[in-house]
């Protein structure tokens, strides 16, 4: 018998170690022959700690499962879920990319294997460096942490770059609220990230690799340090991969977490031990980047996702999605719904479908009013506009992004007055200060806002204005995107910037 008990973040919080200890002393107690395995999540987080037990190749869950439950678990008295492959929230999936979170001990290269694991890895190694990266844009992978640049560019730049070091980046700030792929995948299946960056460095011809994270994440650091521990252990990173002749190492640097250090040019900055401040582009990090030399700065997704594209080849990945976003995204549903969780995908599925189907509408049962797409600089959506696919394109369409893909869910209680303000206020805490429009557009739109709030009519196109300034002159996204929440509320929910002054009159 093996008993799966995840030990990602999300369950943990939710208790899977009292779980896991209070199975390891029942199954002690009863002298059972059991092996405990802790896996990712399943990514179904309204059920963790969830639990599944594999007896004679049957593998059942339970869930939510408390300490004081164990005992009626082990006696066979708690009613099973079924197979999580036949759960309508899991089997209306396209995992890809999350084929193994959750599946697979995320420590045992032998299990990734077995699962498909270092297959893209073997045959990328088979291949010349302009086929690796002809195959990456076939494939149509584009920058999954927000920006949605086509990965296979980006790459052949640095291969095309003459310098004697080139890098390998991932980033794995994840800052966004509301978002939490990166870290699953960390914690549920570090190996396919590393395969990942070892296929990009030997694409690029990149000998070293970071990935930068926070130290909010210390779970996820710890994993993928043993798991890189590992990797060069079995000879996949190392002077020889895979026996292959070529080399391709790395590491794991942990910055403290501001959101900034996701911005590429910040987090460069952080990972030379300097401070986290944004570079102007150019140089692109691609000519000019960790130490100045050529370097891939890519979301831990898009790296992610490489292996699966070279196991089961560009075309088979190609062939899912909408238009020019093609393959799958894992989406985070968060906020107020019935089931919030990872929910991968091929692009195409609408908002409305997500937001109301696969999420379950609102926790509180009250109706949608709004729903935040693509983190604290994502537009805010109507439920008019839900018909919307999930498509970059199609979000650009509605004046939104898609972003990381996490969307958090408001019910008609929000007040969008005040998450417009939330997010002046966010960009005015976090902003790194390099220039105005920024630094003092977003303490200014705070104050703007209070105006509005108030019943200052005339702050309103003071407001716009401010907004437009902000993305024209702003040095990155985070200046530059913050209008995007202010002014989709203020466009979408204009009665809750004038309540407030009639309230007032
Ligand atoms: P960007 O559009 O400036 O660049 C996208 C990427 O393409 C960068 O890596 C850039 O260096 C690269 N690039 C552009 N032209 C290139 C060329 N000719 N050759 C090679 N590479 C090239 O966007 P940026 O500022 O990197 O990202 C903005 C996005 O980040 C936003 O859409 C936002 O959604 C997202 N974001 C994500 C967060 C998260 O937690 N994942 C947090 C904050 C923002
Ligand atoms: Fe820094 Fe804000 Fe300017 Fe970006 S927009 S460079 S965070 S001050």
């Amino acid at each position: 018998m093996k008993i799966y008990v995840p030990m990602d973040s999300a369950a943990k919080a939710l208790g899977a170690d009292e779980v896991a200890e209070a199975i390891r002393a029942e199954v002690e107690m009863r002298g059972l022959e059991a092996e405990i395995v802790r896996n990712g999540t399943r990514g179904m987080i309204w059920l963790e700690p969830l639990v599944e037990i594999d007896m004679d190749g049957e593998r059942l869950a339970y869930g939510p499962i408390s300490e004081d439950d164990v005992p009626a678990l082990l006696d066979g008295k708690i009613e099973a879920l079924g197979k999580v492959e036949d759960m309508p929230f899991f089997a209306r999936q396209t995992r890809l990319t999350f084929g193994r979170c959750g599946l697979i001990d995320p420590l045992s290269l032998a299990d990734y294997e077995v699962h498909g694991g270092l297959a893209g890895l073997r045959r990328a190694i088979a291949m010349p460096q302009d086929a690796i990266i002809d195959e990456v844009k076939l494939s149509g992978l584009r920058g999954r942490g927000g920006a949605g640049f086509p990965t296979g560019i980006k790459w052949d730049t640095v291969r095309l770059a003459k310098a004697p070091q080139k890098y390998i980046v991932c980033n794995a700030d994840e800052g966004d609220s509301g978002t939490f792929a990166d870290r699953m995948i960390m914690e549920g299946d570090p190996f396919t990230l590393i395969e990942g960056m070892a296929i990009a460095g030997l694409g690029c011809g990149a000998t070293k690799g970071y990935v930068y994270t926070r130290s909010e994440y210390p779970d996820a650091v710890a994993v993928m340090r043993r798991a890189i521990e590992i990797a060069r252990g079995a000879g996949v990173l190392g002077a020889d991969v895979l026996g292959s002749g070529r080399a391709f190492d790395m590491e794991v640097r942990v910055g403290a977490g501001a959101y900034v250090c996701g911005e590429e040019t910040s987090l460069l900055n952080s990972l030379e031990g300097k401070r986290g401040v944004v570079r102007a582009k150019p140089p692109l990090p691609a000519l000019e980047g960790f130490l100045g030399r050529p370097t891939v700065v890519n979301n831990v997704i898009s790296l992610a996702t490489v292996p699966v594209i070279f196991a089961k080849g560009a075309e088979h990945y190609a062939n899912f999605g909408l238009g020019r976003s093609k393959g799958t995204m894992p989406i985070q549903i968060a906020g107020n719904v019935k089931f919030g969780g990872l929910f991968e995908t091929a692009f195409g599925m609408s908002l409305g479908e997500l937001v109301n189907d696969i999420a379950g509408g609102t926790a509180s049962g009250r109706p949608v009013k709004a729903v935040q797409v693509g983190g604290p600089l994502g537009a805010y959506l109507h439920p008019d506009q839900f018909d919307t696919p999930f498509g970059y394109e199609e979000f650009d369409g509605q004046k939104a992004l898609i972003g990381h893909a996490g969307i958090v869910v408001f019910d008609d209680t929000a007040d969008m007055l005040s998450m417009a303000r939330f997010a002046m206020e966010f960009c005015a805490v976090e902003s790194c200060g390099k220039c105005t429009p920024c630094r003092i557009g977003a303490v200014r739109g705070v104050e703007t806002i209070d105006r509005i709030k108030e019943g200052d009519e005339s702050a309103i196109p003071l407001l716009t204005d401010l907004c437009e300034t902000m993305v024209d002159g702003s040095l990155c996204a985070l200046g530059g995107f913050t209008p995007y929440p202010v002014m989709s509320a203020l466009r979408h929910f204009p009665e809750d910037f004038t309540s407030q002054k009639e309230a007032a009159e």
